[in-house]
């Protein structure tokens, strides 16, 4: 007699994804020119270093200069080609605004673009211009950075673009009318999971509008891994992640490596508006899909960074 296997219901399939044998790529990303947000610490860190070891002119984007020189020396010590720095804070985006333009200005080519600068907070912070720190950061630099360098990325075709997000969106609280959690009660789950539902919305967004342009995007979950996130927080939470946590977390050079194959497989060319765990496509929650959230998401997003009533890319 066969027994029936039995299935999860398709919310909690995540749960397999862990468990799942991930992809790899041994593509060489010579001759690229990837710029990667976030690089100076766990995830984005380990996409640095794998793509300078294939090849890549990595252009760290950090607020960090003496870290990142740390890691730039030791990447040119490992035989990478040294990558170069860019200097940016993104709780404040005047900076991020800045990072592209010196981008743009230095490089005539993008090939890939990685938003992994992010952060956990258990507590409600404003950035100087009001925004809550984890939405700004997570969301809103990550969409202004990716807004702003699109059409590098576009003249670049084909380029890729890799949202760092999170199978912490499924824990929701994104609210467009109070965004600054000024009327509801603030968590450092429904904060953060607000913030990657919020990139999600804008990842499908933003892969209608670069249809037919040879520029895919995607969202990632990087896995379960130690990295610094969550080191923002007291002493408490930190006591509470590094003996509770971390002993279930991963090496994060498992995100390295499913980053590199998102940027390099060409299992993925073409492949867009789609959100893996790692390297196994899955489905976001419920929420993350509603399209008339996503679009009134596109909509603010772009009045808080200031795009609309800029010229809009997206004709
Ligand atoms: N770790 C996980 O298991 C996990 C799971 C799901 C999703 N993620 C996502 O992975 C991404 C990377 O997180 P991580 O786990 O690698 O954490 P991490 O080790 O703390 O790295 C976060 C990176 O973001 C940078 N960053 C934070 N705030 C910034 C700001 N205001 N301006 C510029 N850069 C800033 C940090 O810079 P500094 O080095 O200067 O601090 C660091 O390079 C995040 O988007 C996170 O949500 C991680």
């Amino acid at each position: 007699m066969v027994s029936a296997r039995r299935e999860l219901p398709e919310q909690l399939r995540f749960l397999e994804s862990r468990k799942a044998q991930q992809k790899s790529s041994t593509e060489s990303m010579a001759g690229t020119v990837c710029v990667v947000t976030g690089s100076t610490s766990g995830v984005g860190l380990e996409a640095t270093r794998r793509l300078a070891a294939g090849g890549a002119l990595v252009v760290m984007v950090c607020r960090d200069r003496a870290k990142a020189e740390t890691i730039r020396a030791r990447i040119a010590a490992a035989g990478g080609i040294s990558p170069e720095l860019v200097v940016a804070d993104f709780f404040d985006l005047s900076q991020v605004r800045a990072a592209a333009d010196e981008i743009r200005a230095r490089h005539r080519r993008i090939d890939v673009l990685i938003n992994s600068a992010g952060l956990h907070a258990t507590r409600k912070h404003l950035t100087k211009d009001g925004f809550e720190q984890v939405f700004c950061v997570n969301h809103l630099a990550s969409f202004l950075f990716t807004s702003m360098l699109v059409e590098r990325l576009k003249e670049s075709a084909p380029a890729r673009i890799i949202m760092v997000n999170s199978e912490g969106h499924r824990f929701g609280g994104l609210d467009l009318d109070d965004l600054d959690w000024s009327r509801r009660h603030y968590t450092g789950l429904r904060g953060y999971g607000a913030s990657k539902t919020a990139q999600l919305l804008a990842v499908w967004e933003f892969a209608d509008r670069l249809r037919g342009t040879g520029v895919t995007i995607n969202a990632m979950h990087p896995g379960d891994v130690r990295t610094g996130i969550g080191r923002n927080n007291g002493i408490l939470y930190r006591l509470f992640l590094h003996t509770v946590i971390w002993p279930f977390l991963k090496d994060p050079a498992i995100s390295g490596d499913a980053l590199y194959w998102l940027a390099s497989s060409p299992d993925v060319a073409g492949v867009s508006g789609k959100f893996f765990h790692l390297t196994i496509e899955e489905k976001p929650a419920q929420h993350a899909l509603d399209r008339a959230i996503g679009a009134r998401v596109w909509d603010v997003s772009r009045r808080l960074v200031g795009l609309d009533g800029g010229p809009d890319p997206y004709p």
